[in-house]
């Protein structure tokens, strides 16, 4: 029996990984902490809802003593936390909340951690899910290692490198067990449409304008989120102590043409005209600080923990397709509201 808290699994990759943890494990308890920002949506969870090894608690990781009382309650064996503003436009725009979840509610949870796993560290995994944008951007060569300087530029980025140290520091100091990683671009379902893929969906669908930033020449490398959240399972389980483990696809994209390869699978999937959706892309104003590329190198995670991308990105983009087109009503309920609001200041001016 191992209890875990999962921290934001309500939210896009949070909810593959509960998900995964749910079924995979049915001995353990699993416990979904997320205070369902913009971002959370239990919706994500439908499935797994009433498995009788899972239970949600409602509850912000920015509020220390909360943190505090749930951990003294449920005395959790593990940590997995996810929870975090995860989008970068946003944390231009309003970089204060990015401290506030990502580097005040990493704290919190460490100091949980310290205080209710004191003689028993040995025993407990606090597992830290971090993004590859900490080691900054690269050139038109190289690839990210596990040991490359952190030099990161978005305050988002700057909020979860912030994090990786913090967490870093509780291992080096006090003794508390950690894993972190450090992944690339995620794909799949379930992702908010504030992000390039499922936004450049949504948009397409409804005929939309489809933005994109610059001259669409930065490279990402995307991988199917559902390797990510094995890879999490894998590290989770298997990693030694204070470990960091990069997770990647090995698959970059310029932006550009990935928008190209999603317009002709969206023209494929609606019964359009060959061509037609690519008439939606519209080149707006760049994304200030806007990183040129990144790219992982996960030999690291291949050899040591034997874990590889499973699926093609043409295979995994044309199923993310179907899942949107399958769910309309997920989409509809996720882009009414502050949606609107959020997009109408985001790309108005741009
Ligand atoms: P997301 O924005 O889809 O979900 C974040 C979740 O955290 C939401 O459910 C939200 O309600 C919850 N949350 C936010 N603030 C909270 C708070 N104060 N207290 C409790 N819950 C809170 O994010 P995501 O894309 O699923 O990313 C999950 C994690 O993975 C993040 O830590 C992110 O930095 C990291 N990551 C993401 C990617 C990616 O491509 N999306 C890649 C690498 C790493
Ligand atoms: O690399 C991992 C990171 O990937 C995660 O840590 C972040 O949480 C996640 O949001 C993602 O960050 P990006 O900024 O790379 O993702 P986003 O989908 O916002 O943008 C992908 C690329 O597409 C980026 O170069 C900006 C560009 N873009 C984005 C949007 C939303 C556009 O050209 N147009 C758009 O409308």
């Amino acid at each position: 029996m191992m209890k875990l808290i999962i921290t934001g699994g309500a939210g896009f990759i949070g909810s593959h990984v509960v998900r995964r943890f749910v079924t995979k494990y049915p001995e353990y308890e699993i416990i979904n902490l997320d205070c369902l920002t913009y971002a959370g949506n239990l919706a994500n969870l439908k499935d797994i809802q009433g498995a009788s090894n899972y239970r949600f608690v409602k509850g912000d990781i920015t509020n220390g003593s909360f943190i505090n009382d749930l951990f003294r309650e449920e005395l959790p064996d593990g940590v997995i936390h996810l929870a975090a503003e995860s989008h970068v436009d946003r944390s231009i725009t309003d970089p204060t909340a990015f401290v506030m979840t990502n580097v005040i509610g990493t704290v919190n949870l460490l100091n949980a951690a310290r205080e209710f796993w004191k003689g028993d560290y040995a025993k407990k995994r606090f597992y830290h899910v971090s993004t590859d944008e900490v080691y900054g951007a690269l050139g038109e060569t190289g690839m990210f290692t596990e040991v490359t300087a952190y030099d990161p530029h978005s305050p988002y980025s700057a909020s979860k490198a912030s994090s990786d140290h913090f967490v870093r520091a509780y291992h080096d100091t006090y003794g508390i067990d950690v894993v972190i990683s450090n992944c690339s671009n995620n794909y799949g379902s379930h992702h908010f449409p504030e992000k390039l893929i499922p936004l450049a969906i949504n948009n397409i669908k409804n005929n939309k304008p489809v933005p994109v930033y610059g001259k669409g020449e930065n490279v990402r490398d995307w991988l199917w989120v559902e390797d990510h959240a094995r890879a999490i399972d894998v590290i989770f389980h298997e990693a030694k102590t204070g470990e960091t483990y990069n997770i990647g696809g090995h698959n970059e994209w310029k932006n550009i043409d990935l928008i190209h390869l999603l317009c002709s699978i969206m023209d494929q999937k609606l019964g359009r005209e060959p061509g037609s959706s690519a008439k939606l892309i519209t080149y707006v104003t760049d994304r200030a600080g806007h990183d040129l590329r990144y790219a992982i190198d996960s030999t690291k995670l291949q050899q040591n923990l034997g874990w590889t991308p499973s699926l093609q990105f043409e295979e995994g983009l044309a199923k993310t397709v179907e899942w949107y087109l399958e769910n309309e009503e997920w989409l509809n309920n996720v882009t009414s509201g502050n949606y609107k609001s959020y997009y109408e200041t985001q790309y108005t001016d741009r």
